[in-house]
């Protein structure tokens, strides 16, 4: 098989044609305008990376409550599904496609960003280590409260009307965001979770909650218009499980039932570096579309579509520093280099004036 055709050739995923399997990997770069909206400067940047097989937003609140950080958008209000549909009408209007990814952040927030300043919540209530940013700067997490059995229906209704919402904002799909130590993650892990109710304390019971969104996602908008994001060992956001290989196997087998469009995985620790589990075994109980994350370049990527490592593979900093990355991949032309100074906040420098190969 001639893999460099392979990866750069048209890919029948479910009901879409990617126009290549280089992914763009979900993004946080909190440059959305008042309210969480999404503004001219941000349908600029998604434009620009049209060229991707596939965009995946950034992480995106699913309702005021699921609020971390300043400047990262909503899809919960008209304004904001407003603000997305000139993004989703810019990346079709190149010939891309373009999933959202849909975000509770738990007890990775703040007071001082939610609303009344409420306490962030929880599956229990235990503070992670580590800070918030707040629109003051970095202050240190409070412990969480931990949400009430009872509430946990009207959470899984936000994540459905927030689906809804990013099919009236143009969408062709979405992505439950249950990894990197945010509100699914940490109903996942046992270092997060002592919920002694139905949604904690077995393994079962932990998967509940990702159960329940990914179900009551997939009646409302269909299983082939939605991905899952796991992160199986990462340790961001002060998360931990006991035996991540034996999680995140029922995971997988968990989902492989639906019909969903793709497994997204980030592969390995963003805090050590290191990728210890078995991603294979993964991608093998999964039996659908896999995606691969987490340091993915040109030849790595390659190889892992060779080997059998990988459907799609999604990519992150070489993303956002290259906005035609697929066109300097296909050349074997040189690339810019992330600056990480500007990733995370202000305006058009860093995010929009990365020089194209031909500009
Ligand atoms: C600036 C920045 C923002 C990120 N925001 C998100 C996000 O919103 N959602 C998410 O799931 N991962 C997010 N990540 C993680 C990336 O999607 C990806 O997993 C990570 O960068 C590793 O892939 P890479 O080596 O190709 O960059 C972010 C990473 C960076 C560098």
């Amino acid at each position: 098989m001639n893999t460099t055709i392979d990866a750069f050739s048209p890919a029948k995923i479910g009901p879409y044609t990617l126009n290549n399997r280089f992914v763009m990997a979900p993004l946080t770069r909190n440059r959305a305008g008042a309210g969480n909206v999404p503004q001219p400067l941000n349908v600029e940047y998604y434009k620009q990376r049209s060229g991707a097989g596939l965009i995946i937003t950034e992480a995106s609140q699913i309702s005021p409550m699921a609020v971390g950080y300043p400047g990262t958008p909503g899809i919960h209000s008209p304004e904001q599904v407003k603000g997305w549909r000139a993004v989703t009408d810019a990346v079709h209007a190149k010939g891309g496609l373009v999933f959202i990814q849909l975000w509770h952040v738990g007890r990775i927030s703040h007071p001082s960003l939610l609303p009344g300043n409420a306490t962030p919540v929880a599956p229990s209530a235990i503070r992670p280590d580590g800070e918030a940013f707040t629109m003051t700067g970095p202050q240190p997490f409070e412990t969480p409260r931990a949400l009430e059995t009872e509430e946990i229906p009207a959470i899984v209704e936000d994540y459905v009307r927030a689906a809804k919402n990013a099919m009236d904002a143009g969408f062709d799909g979405v992505e439950i965001h249950a990894a990197n130590g945010y509100l699914i993650d940490q109903f996942l892990r046992d270092g997060s979770n002592k919920r002694t109710d139905r949604y904690g304390g077995s393994l079962e019971n932990r998967l509940r909650l990702l159960k329940e969104v990914t179900e009551a996602v997939i009646t409302a908008i269909g299983p082939e218009k939605t991905g899952v994001r796991l992160s199986p060992e990462n340790t961001f956001n002060d998360i931990r499980d006991s035996d991540p290989q034996t999680t995140f196997n029922a995971v997988a087998d968990m989902l492989a039932g639906y019909g969903l469009l793709y497994l997204h995985v980030v592969e390995g620790d963003f805090v050590s570096g290191e990728a210890k589990l078995d991603y294979r075994e993964l991608k093998r109980r999964f039996k659908g579309v896999y995606m691969a994350n987490g340091g993915y370049d040109l030849e790595r990527s390659l190889k892992a579509f060779e080997y059998g490592g990988a459907d799609l593979v999604s990519i992150g900093k070489l993303f956002l520093a290259n906005p035609d990355l697929v066109v300097r991949f296909r050349k074997g032309a040189a690339l810019n280099e992330p600056d990480q100074a500007t990733f995370y906040g202000g305006g058009a420098e860093g995010y929009t004036d990365y020089p194209f190969l031909e500009s």
